[in-house]
């Protein structure tokens, strides 16, 4: 191995593993679903809510960088913002065939480049982007210090004044699930293995020189509190597990209001870069 890998963050042998177990999920995930948005998440209702926040976001003409885009079902829905180009990658090989094998209908103008890198070290230049998004990809980091410099290289890649939606999971948001999970005696959600979610306090200190928050998008909250409470609140044993019960349907309506809380284990920073 390359001394200076041994240097990079996530590169501990404990981290190493752990990446590497990340990465078969991944691989696995894009050999199971293909071209489906389900290689990304079985949820399909909370991944459309996550496009309704991002698209008013996205600057028609501008450039666009999706980091992690796995097999680039959310990618082409950022065509609908009209961007002049996109620039998306991805560390899964798999990944990145399925989205070129559905780019030939989902994008025959050739706007999106799909190409294959890891996050930690994207070859793109400096200051060349008007607008990044990670959705549910530093999550996939073996923890902070590889969250934090995959946060410093989109930043680089961003001009100032850029746009970067950080939409991820959040220690606080599933605290708050689990405590109103407590109070009816359900057991609490615990994230995924193969996923490390940010802690807040420590996320807005490390934004802060970087970054100006413009917004703190709790997008997903009525959602999980309807899909992931009331739910099992009202389950009654003989129903299959699904992400599509007329329950999620509802629910994926619900408006969101400033009183909706924190609940939503996702939510979104909006981040403009300092000039
Ligand atoms: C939940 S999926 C991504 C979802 C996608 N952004 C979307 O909105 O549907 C997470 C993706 O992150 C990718 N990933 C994990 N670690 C990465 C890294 N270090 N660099 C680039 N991509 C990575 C995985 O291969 C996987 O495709």
């Amino acid at each position: 191995m390359n001394p200076d890998d041994e240097k990079r963050a996530g590169s501990a042998p404990g981290e190493r593993s752990w990446t590497e177990g990340n990465r078969a999920h991944w691989e696995a995930q894009a050999a199971a679903h293909g071209t489906a948005g389900a290689a990304s998440w079985g949820d399909g209702h909370a991944m459309e809510l996550e496009v309704k926040n991002l698209l008013p976001h996205v600057p028609r003409g501008g450039r666009v960088l999706d980091a992690g885009c796995a097999n680039g079902a959310t990618t082409f829905r950022l065509l609908e913002g009209r961007p002049a180009a996109v620039r998306a990658f991805d560390r899964s090989p798999q990944m990145i065939e399925a989205a070129r094998r559905a780019a030939v209908t989902a994008d025959p103008g050739g706007v999106i480049g799909f190409f294959e890198a890891d996050i930690l070290d994207v070859p793109e230049p400096d200051a060349t982007f008007d607008f990044a998004c990670t959705n549910r990809v530093l999550i996939n980091l073996p923890g902070w210090p590889a969250q934090r410099q995959a946060i410093q290289e989109i930043h680089r890649m961003l001009r100032p004044g850029g746009l970067y939606v950080l939409t991820e999971e959040f220690t606080g948001s599933l605290r708050n699930l689990n405590a109103l999970r407590s109070l009816a005696g359900l057991p609490a959600l615990t994230p995924r293995p193969f996923n490390r979610p940010l802690e807040e306090e420590a996320l807005e200190s490390f934004l802060s020189p970087l970054f100006a928050t413009q917004e703190i998008a709790r997008f997903m909250s009525p959602y999980f509190v309807a899909t992931r409470f009331l739910r099992d609140l009202t389950l009654t044993g003989d129903e299959p597990p699904s992400y599509d019960s007329a329950l999620h349907r509802a629910a994926a309506a619900l408006p969101v209001t400033p009183r909706s809380g924190d609940f939503g284990g996702i939510k979104a920073f909006v981040l403009r870069k300092r000039s």
